[in-house]
């Protein structure tokens, strides 16, 4: 009676200890249910070297300029904070980020945190990015490990005090930053979703086209209503339909200037926005550009600040 009393005990102290092993190692390793249903491998790789193209990581991340090789980083990106350098993405495992965990990639998009644990600048639009779904997140992960291994070391930022104490960036995020998942809104219908989706996360428009407020942040009350000091201090124009936006201009005007740059007026978009259409929005589906120009046209009006 007793022998077989302290068996089960035994056997309930076996069977708790194995669970426990069990939920540490799905811990470790969470189960990629999501990447069996829509197909890993190559099928991954398309899909994630089209959200590659729709969310723009290439023209940051490539220092076109200095004759670098695409996602080795180097590009400098000058900000009123100081001047920032991408760091390399491609798969080297010692300079890039091939020896990172799918998790370590998710981490950084969605909460701005990197696998050490340290907060990212917001130069890199984690913001953003932070609403892309994780299906979006694997495929494009899957994408960046099946590109070309480049070694290039990471060029240490040149920034002023106290922007320099990347510490001071966990304040940043309390105050500015909350990681959310993309929700479609019900009262709308899937094209505006998607256009809304594009636009506000893969697209990360408002990067440039929202104003900015205290400590770079963009104010989000004032979406796309442009920003009188974007990227190298030029102005952005609002994109929203009020004054000085696109009130005149129509979905299909909209969705042509982002295939080919030529505005309704004949004026071709330049700067920070043609490369935005080379890298981007010329490569988008034609689906996908009516989707925008649908969100844009239904932003209630604003003035530029
Ligand atoms: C506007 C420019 C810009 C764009 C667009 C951009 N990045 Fe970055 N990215 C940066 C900067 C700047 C950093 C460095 C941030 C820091 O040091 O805190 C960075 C950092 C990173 C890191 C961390 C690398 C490391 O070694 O820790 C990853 C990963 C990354 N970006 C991936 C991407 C991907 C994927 C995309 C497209 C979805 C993208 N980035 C788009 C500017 C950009
Ligand atoms: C890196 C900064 C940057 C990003 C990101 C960006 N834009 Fe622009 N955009 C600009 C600048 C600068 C101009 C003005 C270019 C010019 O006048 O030649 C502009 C102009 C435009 C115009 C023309 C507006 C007008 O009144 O002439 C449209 C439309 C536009 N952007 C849409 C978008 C959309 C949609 C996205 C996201 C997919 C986007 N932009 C992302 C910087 C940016």
């Amino acid at each position: 009676m007793q022998l077989v009393g302290l068996a089960s005990r035994w056997s309930g102290r076996v069977f708790r200890s194995a669970l426990t092993v069990l939920f540490l190692v799905a811990l470790a390793d969470p189960p990629r249910a999501q990447d069996a249903g829509q197909g890993g491998g190559e099928a991954a790789v398309e899909r994630g070297s089209y959200i590659f193209q729709a969310a723009g990581c290439l023209g940051c991340h490539s220092d076109k300029k200095g004759g670098g090789q695409a996602l080795a980083g180097g590009r400098a990106l000058v900000t009123p904070f100081g001047t920032f350098y991408t760091p390399n993405i491609t798969p080297d495992p010692r300079t890039g980020i091939g020896a990172w965990r799918e998790q370590d990639f998710i981490a950084a998009l969605r909460h701005g945190t990197s696998p050490e644990g340290v907060a990212y600048y917001p130069a890199f639009p984690y913001p953003s990015y932070s609403g892309m779904t994780d299906a979006d997140l694997r495929d494009l992960f899957a994408y960046l490990m099946a590109q070309p291994p480049v070694t290039q070391q990471n060029r240490a930022h040149e920034l002023g005090f106290p922007y320099n104490l990347r510490f001071t960036l966990r304040i940043w995020q309390a105050l500015f930053f909350e990681p959310a998942v993309f929700e479609p809104e019900p009262g709308q219908d899937a094209d505006w979703n998607r256009g809304a989706y594009l636009v506000r996360h893969l697209g990360h428009c408002g990067e440039c086209h929202s104003p900015r407020g205290f400590l770079g942040a963009v104010d989000s009350a004032q979406e796309l209503a442009g920003n009188p000091a974007g990227p190298e201090g030029a102005k952005v124009p609002n994109l929203s339909p009020g004054p000085g936006g696109l009130s005149d201009w129509s979905e299909s005007d909209i969705a042509y200037a982002l295939k080919t740059g030529i505005t309704p007026d004949g004026d071709f978009l330049s700067d920070a926005m043609g490369e935005v259409i080379d890298n981007t929005t010329s490569r988008l589906t034609d689906a996908d550009l009516a989707a925008i120009s649908k969100y844009l046209k239904g932003l209630p009006p604003r003035s530029t600040p």
